[in-house]
């Protein structure tokens, strides 16, 4: 049901979302609240506030926080979602307790877990339309999984009624009831006018002592409202996180499904349950992924290319038939065409690698241009630095970019010759189709063809040894 199609109708009811976020996560046992713990690359709560999102029917989002609320809020900033603070966290009854004033003016709710982070859009879509074709007052999203352990579970008085009669959380499951697998998602579509009536009719009466959601069922029930339930037809995505073994769980399925996604479209991977690749990553076909490497945040890559082993790759460019070797780190940088990356090279933020360019062992640039087709093989610092076309940067060369207070610049111009060992200070400019003789330290301009040389003159002794020898054998003898 999208926004246009809502208008057409006599009218949409209006809707907001609110996503209980304010648990400690006590059974993670971490200091870092358990909404902020990350699969996939992004915090629990990222992935649900990004699926509400996708609800073109929800006026506005809402999250519940709590626990280290201010740390929540921080880390979901860049979102519109607004927030309700629950000051002490009794439950998840009590969390929408402390919601009542801001979902006072909404027809319906849509209630998700923080910790509940794979559901997807359409399956919430499914949702609210069959609550609002049922017209009930609370529609469950449940699923049937296979170990159903530490789940609330969904009990019917007979097992083919449409109705749910309750929800038994996991401790006060009667023994005929252990074998139920059919689970609560901690997932609800409420109409708020029944809620709102029975809401504070919860009591802690219970195993923790906390003011349950889930006993809105019964109470809903006992006043003649209908409650409904549908079936997740994928009941992965209604796993929750309760615990750290859980979390990886959870990012291994969120990983596979990436690599699968690629594989389907062309991108060899060999080992993929070695590699880490964020969702939003993109690869064109042919490429070769070997094991052991991470490709992260918003990177792209051409077809054709090779990444070795052991290389972590975050929010970068590459283009097609480039190659990238072993243990390479690249960051937010550009690389075209042809390239030639690594072994064991670090490109770091701003760094733009031109066609068929070489950056090589132990080389980091950062915010370095390199022009097509220069080299940079070995042993190099290029920071703040622009490399024309063809250019060859010998072994060990250093730009010295910084004076201590600030960066500067070195410009290198067309089909250069830098020495081995040399270190160019910065403000410099270095012409086209210039040499430097190796091993200089290059404080001053050279125009372009020009030679220049800035090291101490060799000064060779000859026979000198064999005198020091003697002198010393004379000094024994005395
Ligand atoms: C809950 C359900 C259970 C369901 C399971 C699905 C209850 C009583 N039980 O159990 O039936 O099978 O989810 O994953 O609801 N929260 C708050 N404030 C609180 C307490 C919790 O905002 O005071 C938040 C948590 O941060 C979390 C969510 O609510 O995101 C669920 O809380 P949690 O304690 O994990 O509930 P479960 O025991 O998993
Ligand atoms: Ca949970």
């Amino acid at each position: 049901m999208s926004k246009e199609a809502g208008k057409s109708k006599r009218s949409t009811p209006k809707l907001a979302v609110v996503i209980m976020a304010a648990g400690k996560g006590t059974r993670l046992r971490s200091r870092r609240p358990k909404v902020l713990h990350e699969v996939g690359g992004k915090p629990l709560l990222s992935h649900v506030i990004a699926t509400a999102g996708k609800l073109a029917e929800a006026e506005d989002i809402f999250a519940i926080i709590g626990h280290q609320a201010e740390r929540v809020r921080e880390a979901v900033s860049g979102t519109d979602v607004r927030f309700i603070e629950q000051k002490e966290q009794r439950g998840t009854g009590h969390a929408i307790q402390c919601a009542r004033e801001a979902i006072g003016g909404y027809e319906h709710i849509l209630v998700l877990s923080g910790d509940v982070p794979l559901i997807q859009a359409d399956t919430l879509q499914h949702l609210m339309t069959l609550h609002l074709a049922e017209g009930a007052s609370m529609t469950i999203l449940t699923a049937v999984q296979e170990d159903p352990a530490g789940y609330g579970r969904i009990i019917r008085h007979s097992p083919d009624r449409a109705e749910v009669d309750a929800i038994v959380e996991q401790k006060a499951l009667k023994p005929e009831q252990e074998s139920v697998r059919e689970i609560n998602s901690g997932i609800y579509a409420f109409k708020v006018g029944p809620l709102l009536r029975h809401l504070d009719k919860l009591t802690n009466n219970n195993a923790h002592g906390e003011f349950y959601l889930t006993d809105m069922v019964a109470l809903l029930h006992s006043a003649g409202e209908k409650v409904a339930a549908l079936k997740a037809v994928n009941a992965t995505e209604v796993l929750g996180v309760n615990t750290i073994a859980e979390l990886a769980a959870l990012d291994a399925s969120i990983r596979a499904a990436t690599a699968n996604r690629l594989m389907a479209a062309g991108v060899t991977i060999f080992r993929p349950e070695t590699c880490v690749i964020d969702a939003e990553v993109q690869v064109e076909p042919d490429t070769i992924i070997e094991p052991f490497v991470q490709l992260l945040g918003s990177t792209r890559i051409g077809t054709d290319c090779r990444i070795r082993s052991y290389s972590v790759i975050e929010n970068c460019t590459l283009g097609n038939d480039v190659l990238v070797r072993q243990g390479c780190v690249l960051s937010e940088s550009t690389v075209a065409d042809g390239a030639r990356i690594g072994p064991f090279a670090h490109l770091r933020p701003g760094s733009e690698i031109g066609q068929d360019a070489h950056v090589g062992n132990f080389v980091e640039t950062k915010k370095a241009k390199l022009g097509k087709g220069a080299k940079a093989n070995h042993l190099t610092y290029l920071g703040d630095a622009e490399v024309g076309a063809g250019t060859n940067i010998g072994a060990g060369v250093i730009t010295c970019n910084y004076d201590g207070v600030h960066k500067h610049v070195t410009r290198i111009g067309q089909g250069s010759f830098i020495g081995s060992d040399s270190t160019l200070v910065a403000p410099i400019e270095i012409g086209d189709g210039a040499y430097i003789g190796a091993g200089s330290c290059i404080t001053r301009n050279v125009p372009s063809g020009a030679l220049a040389v800035g090291r101490s003159r060799q000064v060779t002794k000859e026979g000198w040894a064999a005198a020091r020898r003697a002198r010393r054998e004379e000094e024994e003898q005395k």
